[in-house]
């Protein structure tokens, strides 16, 4: 959640030689802060240095990016040498001006930024209260500005008294700060939130994530655990909480600004749907070798291990997590292994039978989920190996688990999440066909032949993008649906619930999702004459006793008034005569039919919201990642 931005270069013209960069810091702040958007919109700040400011420079709005800049706009700020800047998403304190991030101390000349909760910001507060400190925000970040302010006043030294202060905090935190004693230089410090650093020519950059800085370099160091980073424009350096040196990883970043950019599209989402053909077919690239076998090379868990797994447990929150109910499916039927699917906050709090011949698989986009990454931490606690299934390098939950498959869905911005998804359900395929490879269940054609279907899905995805018109024109006649019900059998009921989470997030309507045999244990009483119903069919060629019960529910449904709006295979003639709407997918295997049967349903609440005039890249109260529990 927030998004978090620091910057400091060299500014125009050469210096020693070097050739510097001639961008502004505010350009870079306010850069940053479009490209991170997504994580946080309930207000936007930023704070400038430079020598011989007699107090930090700040500038902060309620409401979107947009509101800030045309303060800026209004008031311009004083040229600069370092900047940091902040999106947010509100905890402690409404989404106001004076809530919003820089907050001040130190009389105006330190400016602090914060992602995450301090907990045991009550506790502090009280005792800087008891010091004489006066605060203005009812936010835990002016607490925590206030304890470094305090410790820089003792120390003299800005990465010091972030080490002070950051031991003293209890809960979540990525902290920037500058100060203007030290106008070129940026001290971050991160614990259980993200922070990566940016490296440049004369000029080094901090982000909650790398799309922060991607305008400017591809090079960038992930910072571990509790480290502190200070960046001027000639240096980086890495400690711990104690000032001890340390190490943080480098890494490069494998895709361009304009990836993260809307290409044409009117939206983000709706480029993202358009972008799922390549997430899929990216993220099934090379990943055989020459014998046709598969190898997931960054599975570093031992081979004996994960044939000795007697039961999976796949973590997540969302829509990762339908992802994980689409993998239960396929990985029970080609490996015999159990699967389980739990929401990763309710798996951290009870007590989950665990132990070393557990696999965890644990999926998410961010790489940063809060309560999967606590999941992640629990279960390699109770001695499981973890596989994370990820979409962001330079993220903490890889770093954390045991081996890491990664997604190549390329940069996810709209926050509802679409292309993510699918390569998760990808990834998952990938695993599950691996262990059956490793696990002898399935003989190397039967895997090749399934692997041949997956390659030619990108295809047959492409295809039902470019029947989408009418799709987005049935969403447009129903604009004043008030609620729409989803129905799926088997991997279909996943869909469902997909289907259901999108149109809630997006266009703000009631929306469930059911397993379609459980309409006669009690939801069959909401239907009423005109009730819109999605159902997902699954293939007629596949297990024929699932097609004929779905087509049942559907007559059950229509039976009683409801509206049918079906998504069924080409050439379905038995399911024609019970749809008031058909939406056709290109035929595909049962088990891989979910990565077609949902891109209706995201083309359908994207069109639905956007016909209510509703923003589908940045829905109200929610945010991206998801780094506070
Ligand atoms: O980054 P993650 O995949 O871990 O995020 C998990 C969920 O927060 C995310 O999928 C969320 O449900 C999306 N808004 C769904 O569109």
């Amino acid at each position: 959640m927030c998004g978090i931005v620091g910057y400091t270069g060299l500014g125009q013209g050469a210096a020693g030689g070097v050739a510097t960069p001639s961008r502004t810091p505010l350009d870079v702040a306010l850069e940053g802060l479009r490209r991170l958007e997504y994580r946080g919109y309930d207000s936007a700040g930023v704070a400038l240095v430079a020598p011989g400011f007699e107090r930090v420079a700040t500038a902060k709005k309620a409401g979107k990016l947009a509101n800030l800049i045309e303060e800026v706009d209004l008031h311009p700020l004083p040229d600069a040498t370092a900047a940091i800047g902040h999106t947010r998403w509100a905890t402690h304190g409404g989404p106001t001006d004076t809530n919003a991030h820089p907050h001040l101390a130190d009389g105006d000349r330190l400016a602090v930024i914060h992602n995450g909760i301090v907990e045991n910001f009550a506790l502090l507060k009280q005792e800087l209260l008891a010091d004489g400190v006066t605060f203005h925000s009812e936010t835990d970040t002016e607490v925590a500005a206030q304890l470094i302010a305090k410790a820089y006043r003792e120390t003299g030294n800005l990465t010091a008294a972030m080490g002070v202060a950051a031991r003293r905090l209890h809960g979540t935190f990525t902290l920037l700060a500058v100060h203007a004693d030290v106008p070129d230089t940026v001290v971050g410090a991160r614990h259980d939130s993200p922070l990566v650093v940016g490296l440049g020519e004369g000029e080094n950059f901090l982000g909650s994530d790398v799309a922060a800085f991607i305008a400017h370099t591809h090079e960038a160091l992930e910072l571990g655990q509790d480290q502190i980073v200070t960046i001027t424009p000639t240096s980086v350096a890495v400690t711990d909480f104690d000032g001890n040196p340390a190490e943080a990883k480098r890494f490069t970043v494998d895709w361009d600004a304009e990836a993260a950019e809307k290409g044409g599209f009117d939206s983000f989402m709706d480029k993202e749907i358009h972008d799922q053909p390549h997430a899929v077919g990216d993220t099934l690239l090379g990943r055989t070798d020459a014998s046709g076998n598969l190898v997931l090379d960054d599975l570093r868990i031992d081979e004996s291990l994960l044939r000795a797994v007697n039961k999976i447990i796949v973590v997540a929150c969302g829509t990762a997590a339908y992802s994980g109910h689409v993998a239960k499916y396929a990985i029970e039927h080609w490996c015999r292994i159990p699967v389980e699917v739990e929401l990763a906050h309710e798996f951290r709090y009870r007590d989950p039978i665990v132990d070393e011949k557990t696999l965890v698989v644990a999926v998410t986009q961010s790489g940063e989920t809060m309560d999967t990454l606590m999941a992640v931490r629990h279960a390699r606690e109770q001695g499981a190996k973890v596989i994370s299934i990820v979409n962001t390098h330079g993220s903490t939950i890889p770093r954390e688990s045991d081996a890491v498959l990664y997604t190549h869905a390329g940069p996810e911005i709209a926050v509802a999440s679409t292309k993510a998804f699918l390569a998760q359900i990808t990834a998952a395929y990938l695993l599950g066909l691996y262990l059956a490879q490793l696990r002898g269940n399935k003989f190397p054609d039967e895997i090749s032949a399934i692997l041949d279907e997956l390659r030619d899905m990108p295809r047959k995805i492409q295809t039902v993008i470019e029947r989408g018109e009418y799709v987005r024109a049935t969403a447009r006649s129903m604009r004043d649906a008030s609620s729409v019900l989803f129905l799926g059998r088997h991997v279909g009921f996943p869909v469902a619930l997909e289907g259901a989470l999108k149109l809630k997030e997006l266009a703000y309507i009631h929306a469930e999702g059911f397993a379609a045999g459980e309409l006669k244990h009690g939801p069959i009483a909401l239907i009423d004459e005109g009730q819109p119903v999605f159902v997902v069919v699954p293939s007629p060629r596949g297990r024929d006793s699932l097609h004929s019960k779905v087509v049942s529910n559907i007559q059950e449904i229509r039976a009683r008034g409801a509206r049918t709006l079906v998504i069924a295979e080409d050439g379905d003639d038995e399911v024609r005569k019970y749809a008031d709407e058909i939406f056709w997918i290109p035929q595909a295997p049962t088990l891989l039919q979910p990565l077609l049967a949902v891109v209706p349903l995201q083309i359908f609440a994207m069109a639905l919201a956007t016909a209510k005039g509703l923003d589908v890249d940045q829905p109200r109260n929610l945010a991206k990642s998801v780094t506070v529990e």
